[in-house]
């Protein structure tokens, strides 16, 4: 096989959370592109449609299956739905949400739905997946979404830089504990990137200055996630497990 050809994902099943838009959405289509046949995940099955359409018109296999990744009864039927197409082996782990309020606002509702949503999500679907592969001695890659500020801070999004620091030592863990049964957990910590849900803020004078602070000067773009995310989905990144790659412009590491 060569080299890249290692990155080709032909013949397997990767499941998206959060699949509906954003950065979901382009991990399907890019899933997709490479050969993988996508099961698409998220809570508005309408919007999913679309997306499962626009993969087909491709050339790509997709289908939509309902989830909301804080119920555990949704996690398990969604995982029993797809297994009628097969057994996961690539997930990505990347329904997310956040509440921007300052510490002394937030209150005990945002604190669950944000953990309940990017940490307790993060680790039912993981957990589920890592069954549904041990049981089918199906070998795998999860990803989760984690974010930069699962290792820095900025004002107002507390729990949800909280959940991401969970995320990540939950990344780390379930690579060792899963090592054996050759599941690989690994995670991404993307900086701003550039959707269609912040494009404006963004672009504003606040984003300007956000855009400043940043080393490379630059937000990301999703496509700058692609390289990350076929490394680690594909052959090409077998040894990789345990590991957290920035995508952020070197943002991580600016200058106090
Ligand atoms: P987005 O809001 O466009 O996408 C989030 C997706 O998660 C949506 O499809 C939403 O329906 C889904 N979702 C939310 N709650 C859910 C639930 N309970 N069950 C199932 N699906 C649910 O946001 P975006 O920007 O695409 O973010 C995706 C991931 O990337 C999130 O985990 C986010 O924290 C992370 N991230 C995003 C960054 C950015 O700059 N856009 C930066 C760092 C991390």
């Amino acid at each position: 096989m060569s080299p890249a050809e290692r990155f080709r994902l032909d013949g397997q099943l990767a499941l998206v959370t959060g699949a509906s838009s954003g950065i979901g959405r382009h991990c399907s289509e890019l899933l997709a592109s490479m050969g993988a046949k996508v099961a698409l995940a998220s809570r508005r099955i309408d919007q999913l449609e679309s997306i499962v359409k626009a993969i087909e018109q491709k050339g790509g296999l997709a289908k939509a299956f309902p989830l909301d990744v804080t119920n555990i009864e949704s996690v398990k039927a969604c995982f029993d739905a797809i297994s009628e197409w097969g057994t996961p082996s690539i997930v990505i782990n990347n329904a997310g949400i956040s509440v921007t309020k300052s510490i002394l606002e937030q209150t005990e509702t945002d604190w669950d739905q944000v953990i309940d949503t990017n940490l307790k999500g993060v680790w039912l679907v993981a957990t589920e997946a890592a069954r549904h592969m041990v049981a089918s001695k199906t070998s795998g890659s999860i990803i989760n979404m984690a974010s930069i500020l699962g290792e820095r801070q900025i004002n107002g999004v507390a729990p949800y830089a909280i959940s991401k620091a969970g995320v990540i030592q939950l990344t780390k863990t379930m690579a060792l504990e899963l090592a054996r049964y050759q599941i690989r957990v690994n995670a991404i910590l993307p900086g701003y990137v550039v959707t269609d849900l912040n494009r404006e803020f963004l672009q504003s004078e606040l984003g300007e200055k956000l855009r400043l602070r940043i080393p490379s000067r630059r937000f990301s773009e999703l496509s700058d996630l692609d390289g990350p995310i076929l490394l680690l989905a594909s052959d090409a990144g077998k040894a990789i497990s345990g590991s957290t790659i920035p995508v952020d412009g070197a943002h991580l590491v600016s200058s106090l």
